[in-house]
């Protein structure tokens, strides 16, 4: 979180030269700790952990007495363990696409998280595993621990069992021992509600750090700032000036080969409780009082508290079929052929306070749409028309104010100008401000920031488990409707299915559109 704003602002202006800059000005190495990952060998290890402590590392921020211990069932050496991950992450670093892409890996930093890596065989379900790893922490240089439950929901149980009952989240001597894990937490309120139960018998709130990875990222961290470091928003943030906001998270992939584990999920389970309603809650909540992790969480909480819950009326399921980018969700590998699974889904929310009384919310995610895109767009009210009746101007387009997360980065404002000329017309235009243009973007997948924070014990970025359960609540009914929901087709590669601008042409309002046709951005 930006706690450190005058020094950031000012370390943060572009400096090609040294792009490490940008983040760790001001900033303090982490305090020491043994971070124990479960799931070594799984893909979130290697596409995102890796790369994060090595950021980390690159930008000094570890302390050389970290150790990183990776537990996965089935025997080998620590050797081969590191042979792979280097190998992946440099296969990530040249990978124009990936989000972790460089030109020049800092072979220094690499190889100082190389050395700290020790591979510790082990089946997560067993009293063994965690008896050897009790006598293995027992000799670490810190006894500061952080457990990383890099694995599948199905283990979350099992482990946090096991380390509660090896003692490993007993905290004494001042030593820390914290949890991390990160969605799906439950699949609705009551499997949330059992996970909560489960972790807070063996560990305190204050242990537990929830990861929900669209937090991790700087666009998202930024709206408090745009929010409350400006003068301009704040007074029409509310329910007198603005019409509605739009949220959308829209994705050009398909399901990536997770066919078995989207079957389960579906786009409305894996996306709106949780990625969604973090952006939503961003943007509604009351100024915090600081930044410190209580009054953040505390006012987000309250946000979610506020959701009216959702009936079906307020939602809208579609699933691609063949289109233009490519074959039907039902052919995808994995996945059943007649499978009723949503692969897109759209919802109308409100937030049932004071200043947001009357604003819906409209939320929409969705795989193989026709851009990738995931961007909050506040639409203003419309002003007064009657100063331009006995002109040639027909309507005025309504300001849009858009927070542009990915792939984008950066804001636009959309208002209205006169066309050049000698008669009154009304020009749409845009300006835009991207992040590129005024600060060294680098790699980053945006873990970074989570495990720093989660490593220095603040947990303004993590979830708490009364909104996660509060967000269950509020989606509770459509996830348990009384006659199943209608899953609508739309093509693969369009905006999505015809039902979804339905929902929307009942308020008279439309989508803002997912293709951007202006010339000029
Ligand atoms: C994950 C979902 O949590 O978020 C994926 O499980 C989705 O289905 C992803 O693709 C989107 O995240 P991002 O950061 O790529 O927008």
């Amino acid at each position: 979180m930006p706690k450190e704003s005058n020094e950031a602002n000012q370390s943060n202006e572009a400096n090609p030269a040294n792009p490490a800059s940008a983040t760790c000005a001001g900033k303090h190495p982490a305090p020491p700790c043994t971070l124990v990952i479960f799931g070594a060998g799984g893909d979130l290890t290697k596409r995102l952990l890796m790369p994060s402590l090595y950021n980390l590392s690159a930008d000094k921020l570890l302390d050389d007495g970290m150790e990183i211990i990776g537990v996965n069932h089935g025997e080998r050496e620590t050797s081969d363990w590191r042979d792979e991950l280097t190998q992946s992450l440099r296969g990530f670093a040249a990978d124009k696409a990936a989000t972790f892409h460089t030109s020049q890996l800092n072979e220094e930093a690499w190889n100082w998280v190389v050395g700290r890596l020790e591979y510790f065989p082990g089946e997560f379900e067993e009293d063994e595993t965690f008896a050897r790893l009790k006598a293995r922490l027992a000799k670490a240089k810190s006894g500061n621990i952080m457990f990383y439950l890099a694995v599948g929901a199905r283990f979350f149980q099992p482990i946090i069992e096991h380390l509660g009952a090896a003692g490993l989240l007993e905290e004494k001597d001042g030593n820390f021992r914290r949890l991390v894990i990160e969605k799906p937490f439950g699949t609705d309120l009551a499997s949330a509600k059992a996970l909560n139960a489960c972790i807070l018998k063996f560990a305190d709130e204050s242990q537990v750090y929830r990861i929900d990875h669209f937090l991790g990222k700087d666009t998202v961290q930024s709206i408090l700032a745009v929010r409350f470091a400006n003068a301009m928003f704040e007074p029409i943030w509310r329910r007198e000036y603005i019409d509605n906001v739009q949220i959308t998270a829209a994705e050009t992939i398909g399901v990536e080969g997770r066919g078995k584990f989207y079957e389960q999920t579906g786009a409305f389970r894996d996306m709106l409780p949780n990625h969604l309603f973090q952006l939503l809650g961003m943007v509604a909540m009351e100024p915090p009082n600081s930044f410190d992790a209580e009054s953040v969480r505390d006012r987000k909480a309250e946000v979610f508290d506020a959701i009216r819950p959702l009936t079906a009326n307020d939602v809208v399921l579609g699933q691609y079929e063949a289109g233009p980018a490519g074959p039907g969700y039902k052919e995808e590998p994995g996945v059943a052929k007649d499978s009723r699974t949503e692969t897109y889904a759209a919802a109308r929310v409100y937030v049932e306070n004071w200043r947001w009384a009357g604003v819906p919310f409209y939320l929409r995610t969705g795989k193989r749409l026709t851009e990738r895109r995931t961007e909050i767009s506040v639409q203003l009210k419309a002003v007064p028309f009657l100063l331009f009746r006995d002109t040639p101007v027909d309507a005025l387009t309504p300001n849009v104010f858009t927070l542009r997360i990915d792939p984008a980065h950066g804001t636009t404002f959309d208002f209205n100008v006169k066309v050049p000329g000698p008669v009154m017309q009304i020009g749409k235009v845009r300006s835009a401000f991207n992040y590129a243009d005024f600060f060294a973007e680098r790699a980053n997948v945006g873990y970074e920031t989570l495990l720093y924070d989660c490593m220095l014990g603040d947990a303004t970025l993590f979830q708490r488990a009364d909104s996660i359960e509060t967000a269950w609540a509020a989606v509770d009914r459509v996830l348990h409707p009384d006659s199943p929901l209608a899953v609508h087709g739309y093509a693969a590669g369009s905006a999505g299915p015809e039902q979804s601008d339905k929902l929307l042409a009942q308020d008279g309002r439309t989508w803002r559109a997912l293709t951007d046709t202006r010339k000029k951005d």
